[in-house]
This record gives structure tokens, sequence and C-alpha cells, in this order.
């Protein structure tokens, strides 16, 4: 299935999607415009319950919208959402993979399911298995298949029929280190050949590894959207300072902001306190002046660049992991 590209390169448009579920007051998707470019790797990246997977849901058909309006490739997902699907491949959150099918059987029936005919659907499926480095695993049950076996089958599906957009709901949640990596570079690829990809995370390395762009999202609306550099830019810090001190911890905060002019943000953490800095010179001896004055003594420090967490904070007050 080909895109419609004629829509300047807009693939996925939202005109006030709105979701408010039967007994809720708030809505889950409040009023959400968003466009979404062909070729792109876009994320949408927020907390527990910002709105994610109700947004894929109603992209991707699922889900009814309350009001408002969403396209993919041009189609009204809410007027036609039978044509809308065959334009999407989905990934959603939980392992949706027929266990009563072999591993080749899972793409070979998707294939028939979305048009393609037994020999095509056969050929597709021996290449995807190649690809994904599934074909010792054909034959076989998908309860022989890892968790990251199992999402790379599900990617392979998803893809099978050339979709116009992959969407994927978190798709590395639960799969150990080894096999998100393994699944980024996958991703990475299929973007490279093309495919535009709609993903949520609530991992903020996720989205900053693999998206063109993020759009920050709580409580239904998003807060900020752009690349991820733009995004760190954004906030105006330039460097994190996370210190541990033996004592006078609430001296040593005061002390700092006053050798420290550039300091935008101070936070106290379990275990020490952390500095969000604009640019400044001669960081490291600010500190320790600060430290002199206050009377205490800082025993660790650990500096880092800004990253979407940083943006998250900012514009929530809150952490991404809370
Ligand atoms: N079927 C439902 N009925 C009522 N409320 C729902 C339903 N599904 C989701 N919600 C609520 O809507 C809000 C958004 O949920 P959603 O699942 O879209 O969030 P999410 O960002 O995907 O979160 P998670 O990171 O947990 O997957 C939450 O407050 C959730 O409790
Ligand atoms: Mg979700």
């Amino acid at each position: 299935m080909t895109a419609d590209n004629n829509n300047n390169g807009v693939i996925i448009k939202t005109s006030a999607l709105t979701k408010t579920y039967r007994g809720m007051e708030k809505a889950a998707v409040d009023n959400l415009d968003l466009e979404v470019y062909t070729g792109e790797v876009f994320g949408l990246l927020g907390p527990n319950g910002a709105g994610k997977t109700t947004t894929a849901g109603m992209l991707t058909t699922r889900i009814i919208p309350t009001s408002g309006n969403a396209f993919v490739a041009s189609i009204d997902v809410r007027k036609h959402p039978s044509l809308a699907k065959q334009l999407m491949g989905i990934v959603s959150q939980q392992n949706t993979l027929d266990r009563a099918l072999t591993v080749k059987e899972n793409l070979y029936f998707h294939g028939l399911l979305f048009g393609m005919d037994k020999k095509n659907s056969l050929v597709e499926a021996d290449k995807l298995l190649e690809e994904f480095q599934l074909s010792a695993w054909g034959d076989k049950s998908v309860y022989a298949l890892s968790g990251g076996m199992a999402q790379r089958l599900m990617v392979a599906r998803a893809i099978m029929h050339r979709p116009a957009v992959l969407f994927m709901d978190e798709p590395t949640t639960g799969l150990d280190p080894q096999s998100r990596l393994v699944l980024w570079e996958i991703l990475r690829e299929l973007n490279k050949e093309g495919q535009t990809i709609c993903l949520t995370t609530h991992y903020m390395e996720e989205a900053d590894q693999l998206c063109n762009r993020v759009a920050i999202m709580d409580h239904g609306k998003i807060l900020a959207l752009d690349t991820p550099s733009n995004l760190k830019k954004s906030v105006g810090i330039d460097t994190i300072v996370q210190l541990e001190v033996k004592t006078n911890l609430q001296q040593f905060s005061d002390a700092v902001t006053k050798h420290l002019p550039q300091v935008i943000k101070t936070r106290l953490y379990a275990g020490g306190l952390e500095l969000q800095i604009g640019k400044t010179d001669n960081l490291l001896s600010k500190i320790v002046a600060a430290a002199d004055d206050a009377g205490s003594e800082v025993t660790n420090v650990s500096i880092s660049e800004p990253t979407l967490e940083t943006v998250f904070i900012t514009y929530t007050g809150r952490d991404l992991r809370e």
C-alpha cells in the first residue's frame, strides 16, 4: 500500500482531537492538534496516563474520538476506518501474536488478510524472517519466542503489507536492554528505507535516540513539540550538576545561588542537590567556593547535559518517572 504524499509531506493530521471516556470528567486526550511528516520518526513522550495510548488508539481506529478529526495519509479515520487501517502497521502495547499459529504463519496469514496473494505472502514472510533474524524459528510456536523475538515478529508482521505509517505503542517496555538496542536498530533501518514511524514511549532515551521530533505529552495535552535537540535547548539550561554534600545542604544551596547567579533551578533529591545552570565558566571552582562559604563539604559531583527528562520537569514541575 502506498502513502499519499501529496499533502505537503503531512501523513498524520489531527485537529482538536478529543477523547473523554464514559463517566470521566477530564478528557484523556484534550483538543490535540498534531502533524506528523512523511518519513520521520515521531514520538509521543509522556508519563503513565498522559494519553499516549488513547491518542494512538484514535489514530489507529481502535478508539472512537469524542470530538475532533484525525487523518492518516489523507484518509479520515473516523469516516473510513477500514480503509485507513489498510495504510497502517500497528504494534500495540500487548503481545497480539496468534498463539495458535507458528511464527511464519503469523506473517503469512497477516499478508493474506491485507490482500497479498499466497505466493507473495510466503515470499515476503520468508524475507522478513530472514531480515529480523527469526528464520530458525519459522516453524516454531510463538510460545517458543523470547520477549525480544516476539516484539521483532510483531514489527515484521506490522510492516508486511508496506504500511504508510508504522504505529508502535511503547515498543520496548518490558524488553531487556539488549533486545531494546536490537529493536532500536531495526526501527532506524526501517526509517532509513523510508518507513514513517509514530511511537509512544515513556523512556526519554528512546525518544531522544530514535525520534526526529518529539511531542511531550501530559494530561492529554502537548506541552512542547520539537526535535530532541531543540527541546533541550529551549529550556535554557546548559549544565546539570548533581552534588552530594556532607553537611548544611540548605546553607550550601543558598550559597551556591549567590556564587552562581546562572543557576536557573535547584532541586533537592534523595541524597543530594541538583542544580540546573545556564552558561558559565569555572563552574567547579565556584561550587567549591560556595561549599567553603556554607561550611560544608562536597563529597560527590556529577556533571551532565540536559536531557528530555529536564525538559519534562521544566514544563510540568514533575519527574517523568514519578
Ligand atoms: N477505557 C478507559 N476507560 C476510562 N478511562 C480510561 C480508559 N483508558 C484510559 N483511561 C484513562 O485515560 C487517561 C489516559 O490513558 P492512556 O492509557 O491513554 O495513557 P498512556 O499515556 O498510554 O499511559 P501508560 O503510560 O500507562 O500506557 C488515564 O487517566 C487513564 O486512566
Ligand atoms: Mg499507554
